[in-house]
């Protein structure tokens, strides 16, 4: 199966710039894309920081941007988001028993779970009692059912090596303790710092999405001692999931590097090593070789 992302978002009110960016726009770009490529995802996760200020305007215009998307969505929040103002403004998007904003996508490819890390009044994370009780009890839903869970953060748990590993998920001890209890979590995705990475933390798969937002760039603390945050490109994501592997793809939807001129490649030869699968002796006896 197929499932694609989009982070941080950072939508304004209409007519409004968000560091200098038209969010707006770029959300739309990123989910044309999609609907356009990967219309085929089972659903598009949106990993929180959907607005910049949490504020009702903000959400009324990401409610416009998204009304008629085709996949459907699954929608987190993020320490730029607020709450009651989202569930105000989205009154049928699925919370828990507790009124946070977690919910379950259970597929024939494993449960997929959409933790809430918002605190009011924090730029960290949070996963209290009563959500690392919920992620612990979905955790047993999934391996009742005998299959792989995916577990969703807008703040990671894991260090990715910059500042922002101060503003990561600030329960990561808790975290890891109740995903470590469960031996079928296959990967966690998160979102939050803005910039791809992936790797492992105790022993579990991770990528972080990027933001369909500014990126940041290498260093991860530039010499004026602050991160580098870069235009283009920017990122949704594309995920292929099946019981044996899954696959992280970047998906540069604003890139404004051109493409290497295709006269460059001789496609008949590579189509014929295609379909050798790889025989380089294929294409020595072809007229192309
Ligand atoms: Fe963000
Ligand atoms: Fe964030």
């Amino acid at each position: 199966m197929k499932f694609v992302a989009v982070s941080d978002t950072h939508i304004v009110p209409k007519g409004q710039p968000s560091r200098g960016l038209d969010t707006a726009e770029r959300l739309r770009l990123a989910l044309a894309d999609l609907a356009e490529n990967h219309s085929d995802a089972e659903f598009c996760v949106m990993c929180g920081d959907l607005a910049d200020h949490g504020d009702p305007a903000a959400y009324d215009h990401f409610a416009e941007i998204i009304d008629g998307f085709p996949i459907p969505l699954k929608i987190m929040i993020g320490n730029h988001d607020h709450r009651e103002n989202f569930r105000t403004a989205f009154p049928r998007m699925p919370v828990d028993g507790n009124g946070f904003v977690q919910s379950v996508h259970v597929s024939e490819h494993g449960h997929f779970i959409f933790c809430d890390s918002y605190e009011a009044g924090r730029v960290d994370g949070r996963m209290c009692e009563r959500r690392l009780a919920w992620l612990d009890d979905r955790l047993t839903d999934a391996g009742r059912a005998g299959v792989g869970a995916c577990v969703f953060f807008h703040h990671p748990p894991y260090r990715t090596g910059g500042r922002i590993d101060a503003l990561r998920l600030t329960d990561h001890a808790a975290v890891g303790e109740v995903l470590s209890a469960h031996d079928h979590v296959r990967h966690i995705f998160a979102g939050h710092t803005h910039r791809i990475a992936s790797g492992t933390w105790r022993g579990i798969p991770f990528a972080t999405f990027g933001a369909t937002h500014y990126n940041n760039g290498l260093p991860l603390v530039g010499p004026a001692g602050h991160l580098r945050r870069f235009v283009s490109p920017a990122y949704s994501t594309v995920v292929l999931v099946d019981d044996e592997q899954i696959v992280v793809h970047a998906n540069e939807f604003l890139n404004d590097n051109p493409e290497v001129d295709a006269a460059h490649f001789d496609h008949e030869k590579i189509d014929a090593l295609i379909a050798a699968g790889g025989d380089i002796s294929a294409i020595r006896d072809t007229a192309a070789g």
